[in-house]
């Protein structure tokens, strides 16, 4: 990676990772798996860990968790709950336990090993052996105040037993809901027309984050104890055996699973064990939890900002199933992507009933080539949307039979096209319902334009009662219009109509990630408006101009050119324009000694790093690109400089040296060319 795509690629994780980091803890809606967050949230630690520059106090690295919801009352934790670090591969296991050695400077290290459980961290809080409060973990620092819906656990003693309990105890554990009682939930669910839970674990959390405790007390959740957090007025356990055993005495449940054993071979024999009986526990687990037995040595090894080093979860592969296919639909996306899914014959994987799994794109269904009839395997990368992995095509029946392909957009009926061979593509832009409604919602969300109150039923209604066909249509809004539609009065009316006016004052950035240009994020958006400016200039510049910009390749200035060049998308953005939609303009930088010119950045330099060169560029008031086109005014070479000098020269473009650039930087009198 080079050094500006890692900034770029770090700040692009941070977002994505405070935005599903959000789902999952805040709304307990999760659009990812937890093993697609972890790699996301690895990819950035390790940026970070190469690149000590690009950290940053606000990453998610930094903290826990995401933010406690304002429905509960928030707690203070006695003191903070912290995470666990992951490890997938015995190598990594061995890694972790060879660290743990080295610190220790000893050998074979005992651990306590715990199947991790699948469910939600709670901090319980007995105050002279009387459970007064009960947390979420919520950031790690403040939980939400969950005590009167955990007292409806039934497991969970409201008094410590024996006559000698500590003054103030903080005892953490996993609430959970057993595979039997999800299933349960879940019939009663359909039965009453709800919506069933994805899995054990949202089930669990939407039970505890329930705000009538009678409707938790019909939830058959259940609880292990494994850690605690403040802890006054008795003898501190010497070793995490000796503190499940007297959380044991207390009366609180500790999983009996639990088991010590010394050193990694013994850890990894744990593991493959548990393993094997994963299916036949009675609740959902996705992993062990290694933990250094010796309390004294806990506290050497000490810990990092979000996860001691004295344990870690080693994590199962995800769960797969075996089902047949009994249907190929084609959903299309927000920016009109069709993608085709597969129905399944439900199947349980991993507990939770699938009866759906995506196929990703039309190129991905050919080359697994899923025919209807067949039996595939199916793997749940621990929630939401399941794929598949592969076909039996021994047991495919002869009257299996393959999937055509739509050339017409399934919702609108504009022609499909494919971009980049991969990816199917409605062109119906804003005439197809399916993008519309989607664009819309794209629009108004809290990292676009930020229309509090106008969610996915609003924006439904307002499509379908043709109301707003446009995103610019929003600004011609009334209250009056709003009110009326579902669960929309007086008020609620006003103050989406308030919401959307508010929207108007906006930022650039904000403004370009709203319009839903196909692959421009959030961190492509910022690069865009720092690189131009205004939107004027954007949207008058062709793909040459567009892969100047730092992280812009081919494929993506493509897409942005095409995207401002349709013409209804030109008449939309006119229309918001003077619906009075504004944002204030950018600082442009006072002119230097290199204004106006583009400067293009490759091979090793000797005294400064990548990122170091570019900022003195910038300061000389040179746009510092990716590529070199024939608009590159200088290419600087470093060490290997690679393919850009070769482009360089058959474009005649000058090629300085890092004296060159030196020169530019007025550490040399003499100056550039
Ligand atoms: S110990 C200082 N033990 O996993 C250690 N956590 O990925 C704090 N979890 O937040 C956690 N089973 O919600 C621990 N036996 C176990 C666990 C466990 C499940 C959860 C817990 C934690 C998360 C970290």
């Amino acid at each position: 990676m080079t050094e500006d795509t890692a900034a770029m690629r770090a700040s692009a994780l941070r977002a994505l990772l405070d935005h599903h980091s959000h789902r999952y803890y805040v709304l307990d809606d999760p659009e990812i798996s937890d093993a697609e967050y972890d790699r996301l949230f690895t990819e950035l630690v390790e940026i970070e860990r190469e690149r000590p520059d690009l950290a940053r106090a606000d990453s998610p690295t930094q903290r826990v968790g995401a933010r406690p919801s304002m429905a509960f009352a928030p707690v203070a934790h006695g003191q903070a709950m912290l995470s666990l670090g992951n490890v997938f591969t015995d190598q990594e296991l061995a890694g972790f336990d060879r660290r743990v050695r080295e610190r220790l400077g000893h050998g074979d290290v005992s651990y306590v090993a715990e199947p991790k459980l699948d469910g939600l961290a709670v901090s319980l809080r007995y105050e002279n052996g009387v459970l007064a409060r009960a947390a979420t973990r919520g950031d790690g620092t403040t939980g939400e105040d969950v005590t009167a819906n955990v007292r409806t656990i039934r497991v969970c003693p409201l008094r410590l037993r024996g006559d000698a309990p500590p003054r103030i105890l903080e005892v953490r554990g996993e609430v959970y809901l057993p595979r039997d009682g999800f299933l349960r939930l879940n019939e009663s669910q359909i039965a009453q027309g709800a919506k069933p839970f994805a899995n054990p674990r949202n089930a669990a959390a939407g039970s505890l984050r329930q705000l009538d405790p009678a409707v938790t007390a019909k939830r058959p959740l259940r609880l292990f104890c494994y850690a605690i957090g403040e802890f006054v007025g008795a003898t501190l356990p010497f070793s995490q055996e000796a503190l499940l055993k007297f959380l044991a005495d207390l009366g609180l449940p500790v999983n009996p699973e639990r088991r010590t054993v010394v050193g990694y071979e013994a850890c990894l024999q744990y593991y493959e064990e548990l393993g094997r009986r994963r299916g036949d526990l009675p609740y959902e687990i996705d992993g062990v939890v290694y933990k250094v037995n010796d309390v004294a040595e806990q506290r050497l090894l000490g810990e990092l900002s979000r996860t001691p080093r004295w344990a870690v979860a080693h994590k199962f592969p995800a769960e797969e199933a075996v089902t047949q296919v009994l249907g190929i639909e084609v959903q299309v996306g927000r920016t009109g992507a069709l993608t085709p899914v597969a129905v399944l014959a439900p199947v349980a994987v991993g507990g939770v009933m699938v009866s759906h799994a995506t196929l990703h794109n039309p190129e991905e269904l050919d080359r697994k080539d899923v025919r209807v009839g067949d039996f595939v395997g199916v793997r749940r990368a621990g929630d939401v949307i399941p794929e598949i992995v592969g076909v039996l095509y021994e047991r495919r029946p002869p009257e299996a039979v393959s999937f055509i392909f739509p050339d017409r957009c399934p919702v609108c009926g504009s022609p499909v096209v494919r971009d980049e061979g991969v990816v199917a593509r409605c062109a119906g832009g804003l005439v197809c319902q399916a993008q519309r409604r989607q664009t819309i919602r794209h629009f108004a969300s809290r990292r676009a334009m930020d229309i509090v109150g106008l969610g996915d039923k609003l924006v439904e209604q307002l499509v379908l009662r043709g109301k707003v066909a446009t995103v610019a249509d929003l600004y011609g809004l009334t209250p009056g219009d709003l009110m009326g539609l579902d669960r929309m009065g007086e008020r609620s009316a006003a103050k989406v109509a308030d919401a959307i006016a508010a929207s108007r004052h906006t930022t650039l950035p904000r403004f370009l990630y709203a319009l839903g240009i196909p692959e421009v994020g959030e961190a492509t958006a910022a690069a865009l408006a720092r690189h131009f400016g205004d939107l004027e200039a954007l949207m008058a510049a062709d793909e040459d101009r567009l892969v100047e910009v730092p992280d812009v390749g081919p494929v993506v200035a493509h897409a942005i050119a095409a995207f401002f060049s349709e013409v209804h998308n030109r008449e939309v953005i006119a229309a918001l324009k003077a619906a009075g939609v504004s944002w204030p303009r950018l600082e442009r930088p006072a002119p230097g000694p290199l204004s106006g010119k583009t400067v293009v950045l490759t091979g090793t330099l000797e005294g400064m790093t990548r990122d170091e060169a570019r900022a003195a560029l910038e300061r000389l008031g040179a746009k510092v690109a990716s590529s070199v086109s024939a608009r590159t005014d200088y290419v600087v070479a470093g060490q290997d400089p690679g393919s850009k000098v070769k482009r360089a020269e058959e474009l005649g473009v000058p090629v300085v040296g890092e004296d060159g650039l030196r020169a530019w930087l007025g550490e040399d009198q003499s100056g550039p060319a």
